[in-house]
């Protein structure tokens, strides 16, 4: 009987204890037939590596326990404002891995270029601060709903930039008209809008359609390194696991298109020095960009142009 063993059994071959050996084998044999097919399908998998996890570390139940509170405690703080759980798997890779697995799937394996030779945007982690429904706003507008003179502005004020590009198609080469360029930025204290009770709703956040030459443009900031919120279970085992919690500085998109595959990626500023070591591991070398000067603008200090390119959905 699998649930009254008292002996642990040691394995000749590793020398580690044996738990319950068919436990897992009993747990995914509970799968009844109608079971919903894709999860019937991924379902022994995780319980083997769950299961796996626990015999190789020797989980006890008080470690167990603190893990359960960590998921409990990480969904509780999570809302339409926040995602603390989202969080705890960016810091744990996770995020970036299933984005990398989406869009190698997508693309049908590992094809980036196009028939047209066109190279497809990569591909980046949503995060955990994304809002739906940004305002969409004319193209070379501002992002920044701060007032001039506030305080939040005056630390924004040597960061103001430019931002603009094409958005093309990967299978034509040709400029997309009408495309949303969905776009969202932390502020220059490190702060996200909905973090930060000294910016506007929807500081930092607006949606763009690009024009009759596939041309989207704003005003916003040149983005700065900031760390992941440290009140919470991410930022608790990020201290115990003597991380630090730091994003470098970077843009987020969602560039989409009906009949192109949607396009979720971030762009990094390739002079800050957090660009080698992500706390979320979501830097790819083909989205670091460098921001220029922008001369004759005063509304603005720095450049950046960035195009995209879809694929066909
Ligand atoms: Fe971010």
């Amino acid at each position: 009987m699998a649930f009254i063993k008292q002996e642990i059994e040691i394995n000749r071959n590793t020398g580690k204890p044996e738990y319950d050996l068919e436990l897992t084998e009993q747990v995914i044999a509970a799968t009844g037939p109608d079971a919903h097919p894709r999860l019937a399908e991924i379902l022994p998998s995780l319980v083997r590596h769950l299961h796996g996890f626990a015999r190789d570390v020797n989980l006890t139940v008080a470690e167990w326990m603190a893990g359960i509170e960590l998921i409990n405690e990480a969904g509780r703080m999570s809302n339409d404002r926040r995602d603390e759980t989202g969080l705890l798997c960016d810091i744990l890779g996770l995020e970036s891995l299933v984005d990398e697995i989406t869009s190698k799937l997508l693309l049908n394996s590992n094809i980036t270029e196009s028939e047209s030779g066109e190279a497809i945007t990569p591909s980046a982690i949503l995060g955990p601060f994304y809002r739906a429904n940004a305002p969409i706003l004319p193209n070379d507008s501002s992002i920044l709903r701060t007032e001039p003179g506030s305080d939040w502005y005056k630390q924004a004020e040597h960061l103001l930039a430019h931002l603009s590009g094409h958005v093309t198609s990967a299978t034509t080469g040709k400029p997309l008209r009408d495309a949303m360029v969905d776009i969202w930025l932390a502020g220059p204290n490190g702060l996200y809008e909905q973090q930060d009770p000294s910016a506007p709703d929807m500081n930092l956040r607006g949606r763009f359609l690009t024009d009759a030459n596939g041309r989207y443009a704003l005003y916003c900031i040149r983005p700065t390194a900031y760390p992941v919120p440290g009140d919470g279970p991410a930022g608790r085992l990020l201290k115990l696991l003597d991380r630090h919690p730091y994003r470098p500085a970077h843009i987020h998109f969602i560039v989409s298109k009906t009949g192109y595959r949607t396009l979720t990626t971030q762009v990094f500023d390739v002079e800050d020095k957090r660009v080698a070591d992500d706390v979320a591991f979501a830097v790819k070398k083909e989205l670091m960009v460098k921001f220029k000067k922008r001369e004759g603008d005063d509304r603005a200090l720095w450049d950046l142009e960035y195009d995209f390119t879809l694929s066909e959905a």
